[in-house]
């Protein structure tokens, strides 16, 4: 299975697969390409410095449609089987999600439906949660909405402030990501409405 990575920023998702990849945890899973829509995206440096082909379309005040169709065109030069968005600050347009329907997954920093959009984190410590964490989920025409692959959830210790609460739910991005492509490289489950049910073997 070919994974498309889009980024936008630092790219701590991404290296977290590469090194997943690297390990044998993902055995049959290759990165095909590391996609970019931010010149200066700290990821798109790391993956050119460890050798993955890369690719930059700068989004900004270009059309959605037009920059999600060059986007699109990429992966499928890979061959990318699936699309997965690890910090990528863009919406899709309808297009791109139609043309890799249930083949995008998007990692997300709360246990969503909770707190969707930006600065989750800050969002989840402000309305004083006591359990937080992520969510690797399908991507779907809605803001962080589609069908759920995988969640890791903490508890917000006493000590924590908006920043310490974010680095250990991080933490737990770069274990969930692995563990959702594990899932879905295996092809051993169904959907059921919005349930994603992993078949036994
Ligand atoms: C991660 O915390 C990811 O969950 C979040 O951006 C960060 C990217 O970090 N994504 C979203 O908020 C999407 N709505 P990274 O570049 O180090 O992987």
């Amino acid at each position: 299975m070919y994974l498309g990575i889009l980024l936008s920023g630092r790219g701590s998702n991404f290296l977290a697969i590469a090194e997943s990849i690297r390990a044998g945890r993902l055995p049959g899973v290759e990165i095909a390409v590391v996609i970019s829509n931010v010149a200066e995206a700290p990821g798109l440096a790391a993956a050119r410095e460890l050798g993955y082909p890369t690719a930059l379309y700068i989004s900004k005040s270009r059309k959605r449609a037009e920059h999600d169709a060059d986007v699109a065109a990429c992966l499928k030069a890979h061959r990318v089987d699936l699309v997965c968005l690890a910090g990528y600050m863009r919406l899709l347009s309808p297009e791109f999600i139609a043309a890799f329907r249930n083949r995008i997954l998007n990692i997300h920093p709360s246990l969503l439906p909770a707190f969707p959009g930006l600065e989750a984190q800050e969002q989840a410590f402000a309305y004083g949660v006591k359990i937080a964490g992520c969510t690797v989920h399908f991507v779907d025409e809605e803001l962080d909405h589609g069908a759920i692959v995988v969640q890791r959830a903490i508890s917000v210790l006493e000590e924590d402030d908006g920043p310490s609460l974010a680095r250990r739910i991080l933490a737990e991005e770069h274990i969930a990501y692995t563990e959702a492509i594990r899932r879905v490289a295996s092809g051993r489950y169904e959907m059921r409405g919005r349930r994603f049910v992993l078949r036994q073997p």
